[in-house]
């Protein structure tokens, strides 16, 4: 079964990937991902907030010594730039390519101007095969405009795309006003690819302690939908690669990825879950998938179900949204009341999908 795939350049031999997360930061888990079949890792994000505060932490405590116990610093070793800068992931960098043999992404999440060029170029000259950029901004700012937000995420594209020749993958939100032009206007700005979407956590309260809770919900599968609309609506449109992102739970929603266009599926939660060896269950269902319906390789099935794929391409546009709400039934229920029969097409009369003739 051919499932090679290219992704931002770069030539993978099956559509999986590793997203970033815990388990892409140690070696371990990395050799164990590429066993079980990953494609391309990447790595967590260097986020420079983080490698800034604890730099500004050391300063803090060697100054403190400074001022009140001079002679003290001969026992407090200046330690050299590389052990409180991003020495550490340059090194993960390093040794995740040194580690696999599939492409190592490396992937930047950077506060200033200087911050996402200057550590862009360290990831680049450390190694890493591609860099994915992980734009992760809530404009609580009030006064910022969509256009201001847009902006932003293109100034810092440009920035970076002037100071690396590596392949450049963006991990867009989901919540531009117009997401198929924001897409188009990063593929101008020089993105290889876009992945869609980042998934940003949201809080919930707790209702005992009166506090926010910040705990991180892995996804379900009911998440595929937002990044399959996206897709189905992009695919075949942009010159960037396409990487689906959220929500992938087991084969069936690596194969819906895949068949609205997505060049590589993207998952986290589902192997932080079920482990590394998840991966291998996928790729499997995936193949079972293609071969049961006797399709030869990937090309054949990749983006059929796309907007430019789909004979009535308004099924996945506001077209169909009234006839969706009116379609509703609630389970076991018809609309009159009425148990409802016991099996519902959930396809609107579509056809199996067959391989090409
Ligand atoms: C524990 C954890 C850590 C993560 N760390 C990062 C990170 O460092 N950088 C990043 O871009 N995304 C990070 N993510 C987000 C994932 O890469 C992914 O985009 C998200 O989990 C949605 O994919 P999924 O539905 O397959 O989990 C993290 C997710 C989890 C659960």
């Amino acid at each position: 079964m051919d499932l090679m795939t290219r992704y931002m350049g770069l030539q993978l031999k099956n559509p999986l990937v590793a997203s970033a997360s815990p388990l892409t930061g140690e070696l371990d888990s990395l050799r164990r991902l590429e066993d079980a079949g990953a494609a391309a890792l990447i790595l967590p994000s260097l986020f420079q907030e983080e490698i800034e505060a604890e730099a500004a932490r050391y300063e803090h405590l060697t100054s403190a010594h400074d001022d009140s116990w001079p002679e003290g610093l001969s026992n407090f070793p200046k330690l050299p730039d590389a052990q409180h800068g991003p020495h550490q992931y340059l090194e993960l960098v390093r040794r995740a390519r040194q580690a696999v043999g599939v492409p190592v992404i490396a992937s930047l999440n950077g506060i200033s101007n200087e911050g996402w060029t200057s550590y862009a170029k360290q990831l680049e000259q450390a190694g890493a095969n591609g860099l994915e950029l992980n734009i992760y901004f809530i404009p609580a700012d009030l006064a910022a405009t969509g256009r201001d937000v847009e902006q932003r995420y293109l100034d810092i594209l440009r920035s970076v795309r002037a100071a690396v020749s590596i392949p450049i993958a963006i991990k867009l939100s989901p919540y531009f006003s117009a997401v198929g032009n924001m897409a188009l206007a990063l593929e101008d700005a020089g993105a290889n690819a876009l992945v869609l979407f980042n998934r940003f956590y949201q809080p919930d309260l707790d209702l005992t302690r009166l506090q926010v809770l910040t705990d991180l919900k892995l996804s379900d599968p009911s998440e595929i939908r937002l990044p399959l609309l996206w897709l189905a609506v992009l695919a075949g449109r942009t010159r960037a690669s396409l990487a689906a992102s959220t929500g992938v739970t087991g084969a069936e929603e690596v194969v819906k990825y895949l068949l609205v266009g997505a060049d590589v599926v993207m998952t986290t939660s589902s192997l932080l879950r079920e482990g590394p060896g998840h991966l291998a269950i996928l790729l499997a269902g995936l193949e079972a998938w293609l071969d049961a319906r006797e399709f030869e390789s990937l090309t054949h099935v990749r983006g059929i179900m796309s907007q430019r794929g789909m004979r009535d391409p308004q099924a996945f546009e506001r077209a169909n949204y009234i006839k969706i709400l009116q379609g509703y039934h609630q389970p076991g229920r018809s609309v009159t009341g009425q148990p409802a029969p016991a099996v519902q097409s959930r396809t609107n009369g579509a056809m199996p999908i067959r391989p090409p003739s």
